[in-house]
C-alpha cells in the first residue's frame, strides 16, 4: 500500500504521515527533507541557492540516510529548500529516489507536496492536508519554539505566506490537491483527531480493494 501525503507547511502533513506509518509498519520518506538538505548543502558551500548546476549535483549525491534533521527543520531551512525546489531540474533528479522508495515491497507512506500528483499518481491512499494560514503559522511558532528558537510570530504567519505562494506558484510539481485525494482541513482538529480522519480514509480504501 503506498500513501500519499501532501500539503502546505505546517499543515500537520508530516506528523500524520510519521503516525501513519507507524500504525501500518510502514517505512516513511519526508520528502521535503531532500530538498532542504540540497539547499543546506548549496548554503554549507557558500553557494547561491539558484546555482542550478550545484544544486542538481547535491540533490543527485543524497543518501537518504544521512540527513541531520535538528539541522534541516530550522526555519530558515525551510525557505531556502522551497526556494531550490522551484527549480524544474533539481525536482528531476529527485523523482527516482522518491519513486523507489515508494516502491518498495512492504509498501511505503511519503509525503510532501507533489506526491499524489508527480510522484506516485498511482498511489492507494491520497490525503491533501490543510489548515487555515493562521493555524499553520501559531503550530510553526510553537515548534520552532519547542527546538529553542524565538519566532516573531507575525514573521512566521509571513514565511509561511510567502512559502504557499512560491510553492504553488511555481510552473514545476506546483501545491495542489490531486483530483482523487481527500482533503483533511486540520484547523479544528488536534493530532489525535487528525490522525483518526486520516486512518479513516485509509481503512475506507483497504475494505474497497
Ligand atoms: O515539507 P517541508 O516544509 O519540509 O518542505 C520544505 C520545502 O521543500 C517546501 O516549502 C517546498 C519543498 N518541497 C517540495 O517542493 N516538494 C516536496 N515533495 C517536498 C517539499
Amino acid at each position: 500500500m503506498i500513501i500519499a501525503i501532501d500539503g502546505p507547511a505546517a499543515s500537520g502533513k508530516g506528523t500524520i504521515a510519521r503516525r501513519l506509518a507507524s500504525f501500518y509498519n510502514l517505512p516513511h520518506l519526508d520528502t521535503g527533507l531532500l530538498y532542504r538538505a540540497t539547499a543546506q548543502g548549496l548554503l554549507a558551500a557558500d553557494l547561491p541557492l539558484h546555482d542550478e548546476e550545484h544544486a542538481v549535483a547535491m540533490a543527485r549525491g543524497l543518501a537518504l540516510t544521512d540527513f541531520d534533521e535538528n539541522l534541516l527543520r530550522g526555519a530558515h531551512m525551510g525557505e531556502a529548500a522551497s526556494i531550490v525546489a522551484a527549480i524544474p531540474s533539481v525536482r528531476e533528479a529527485l523523482v527516482q529516489v522518491q519513486r523507489e522508495f515508494a516502491q518498495r515491497k512492504s509498501g511505503a507512506v511519503l509525503d510532501g507536496r507533489d506526491i499524489g500528483t508527480i510522484i506516485c499518481p498511482h498511489a492507494d491512499v491520497k490525503i491533501f492536508v490543510t489548515a487555515s494560514r493562521e493555524v499553520r503559522a501559531m503550530r510553526r511558532v510553537l515548534e520552532l519554539q519547542s527546538r529553542g528558537e524565538a519566532p516573531d510570530p507575525e514573521t512566521v504567519l509571513a514565511d509561511i505566506a510567502r512559502r504557499d505562494a512560491r510553492d504553488a506558484g511555481r510552473t514545476s510539481a506546483p501545491l495542489r490537491q490531486a483530483d482523487d485525494a481527500r482533503m483533511l482541513d486540520t484547523s479544528d482538529l488536534d493530532i489525535e483527531a487528525a490522525f483518526s480522519a486520516a486512518r479513516a480514509f485509509v481503512e475506507a480504501v483497504r475494505h474497497k480493494v
